[in-house]
């Protein structure tokens, strides 16, 4: 069987190393498809793989099509929105995700840009701390749960809210349980996004929902643009000079955005599940699964149900 790792964003050497051993220990072969810059690169290396390995890398209906022998997409990831899985589905793929291996990779580059911007991306000004502010998690996954923990060791004062999670869960995790999104935003100093782009939630977050916010309020997103409504944040931001934006994710309208000097950041390319930890864990995990799918039919991780 043909392996395919396809990243447009590689994967540390470490994670590519320990891919290979996997795959090859299992009798199988590894592709490598790093930094590719025209979809007509991935469309060519998909033609003879029989299982693929990706990260963000978009995953649609013609990828999908040109990969006449693919059964399984492994994203090496949590966020799957990049790949069509009614496409995969219909091309008889079986999609996967590797849920919780990098969370704490992103749940630590929340503090960093948070340290970041608390400190006034170290201009020289005084700052303030985080000790003791209200720091709201928007949906508590496996990052959100890890931020809930960093943000304890900071002395914050944690609150979750999450759609499709328990109050008692949330707070046997010694995190306050938000009865409400609209309740967590209007408490919480620092709020950070930690859901899927769904058909729910693109451009959930909008004017209304960020101006429920308190006097200095941050916005962190290291979640996915989609969620953002763009066009609102930005009047928002305009009309109120104490909000702050950062974010791990490029906006579409990244240069409107510059113009809030001192309230907005964005990393150059998405960096919160870039360490080697991060990119070891879910490249080896997604290869395990893909071992397993070959040598038993193992679907526990499928998501396109
Ligand atoms: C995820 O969904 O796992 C993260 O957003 C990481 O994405 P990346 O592998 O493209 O860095």
């Amino acid at each position: 069987m043909k392996v395919l790792v396809a990243t447009e964003k590689p994967f540390a050497a470490a994670a590519v190393e320990g891919i290979k051993k996997e795959v090859e220990a299992a009798g199988n072969e590894l592709a490598l498809l790093e930094k590719y810059t025209d979809k007509a690169q991935l469309l060519d290396a998909v033609k003879d793989a029989d299982a693929m390995i990706i990260r963000s890398d978009k995953v649609d209906a013609e990828v999908l099509e040109a990969a006449k022998n693919l059964k399984i997409v492994v994203r090496a990831g949590a966020g799957y929105d990049n790949i069509d899985l009614a496409a995969a589905t219909a091309n008889n793929v079986v999609a996967e995700n590797t849920p919780g291996q990098n969370s704490n990779a992103v749940a630590e580059l929340v503090f960093g840009l948070l340290v970041y911007t608390v400190r006034n991306f170290y201009n020289g000004k005084a700052g303030s701390e985080l000790k003791d502010k209200k720091i709201g998690i928007l949906a508590f996954g496996n990052v959100g749960r890890n931020v809930a923990r960093v943000a304890k060791g900071f002395g914050m004062d944690v609150y979750a809210f999450d759609a499709f999670c328990p109050a008692d869960v949330i707070e046997a995790a010694g995190v306050h349980a938000a009865k409400s999104q609209n309740e967590l935003f209007q408490t919480c100093d620092i709020v950070s996004l930690h859901i899927p782009a769904t058909p729910e939630t693109i451009k959930s977050i909008n004017y209304a929902t960020v101006n429920q916010m308190p006097k200095g309020g941050i916005l962190i997103n290291t979640a996915r643009k989609e969620v953002i409504n763009e066009p609102e944040l930005i009047k928002l931001l305009a009309e109120r000079e104490d909000l702050k934006y950062i974010t791990d994710i490029k906006p579409d309208a990244d240069e409107d955005f510059k113009k809030f000097e001192g309230r907005y950041f964005s990393t150059p390319k998405k960096m919160g599940a870039q360490t080697a930890e991060a990119n070891v864990n879910a490249g080896i995990a997604a290869a395990k699964q893909i071992n397993a799918f070959f040598k038993d039919g193992c679907t526990k991780f499928k998501v396109n149900k």
